[in-house]
């Protein structure tokens, strides 16, 4: 079993998204079974899951202080690739939650948006996840806003 987790502290960078897109494509793909788990107390992840019909990517509901026990259930369970979703913020309780769900990690993607700002912003994230030791890439999503607002 694999264990992607999608982390920037910048908000509204694209892990929500990212991570059910991640999620869906994953399981059409035959990469699956998937395991969707939702660390952000906003809960954007698990509103969209219950909103779905499709029961698979599964969802599983857990809590920082059994993860580890949750992902050794969901690996005994047949599942093949974990996908989590976390908080935003630089606020100690995200830092928390962050510092707790790196260390299960074979991979972190970061969500980028293609900006100065987002990019100036990016750091942060990458501190956290270098001081957790773990494997990371920045993945750039959502269109320039050049293209969203032409300039000219
Ligand atoms: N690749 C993309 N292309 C276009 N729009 C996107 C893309 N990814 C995300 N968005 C849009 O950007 C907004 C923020 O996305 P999302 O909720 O996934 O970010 P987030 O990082 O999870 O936010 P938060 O930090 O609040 O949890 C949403 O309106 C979403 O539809
Ligand atoms: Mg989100």
């Amino acid at each position: 079993m694999q264990t992607l987790v999608i982390a920037s502290r910048k908000g509204g960078a694209g892990k929500t998204t990212l991570s059910r897109s991640i999620g869906v494509m994953a399981e059409i793909s035959g990469a699956g079974p998937v395991a969707l788990i939702d660390t952000d107390e906003q809960a954007g992840l698990a509103m969209w899951w219950n909103a779905r019909e499709s029961q698979t990517p599964v969802f599983a509901s857990v809590t920082i202080d059994n993860l580890k026990s949750h992902l050794e259930g969901l690996r005994n369970a047949g599942v093949k690739l974990v996908v989590i979703d976390t908080p935003p913020g630089l606020n100690s309780e995200s830092t928390a939650t962050l510092e707790a769900v790196l260390p299960n990690a074979d991979l972190v993607l970061i969500p980028v948006r293609p900006s100065p700002d987002d990019l100036r912003s990016v750091g942060a994230t990458i501190q956290l996840v270098e001081q957790a030791k773990k494997r990371w890439s920045l993945l750039l999503t959502v269109q320039l806003i050049e293209q969203v607002f032409p300039v000219r």
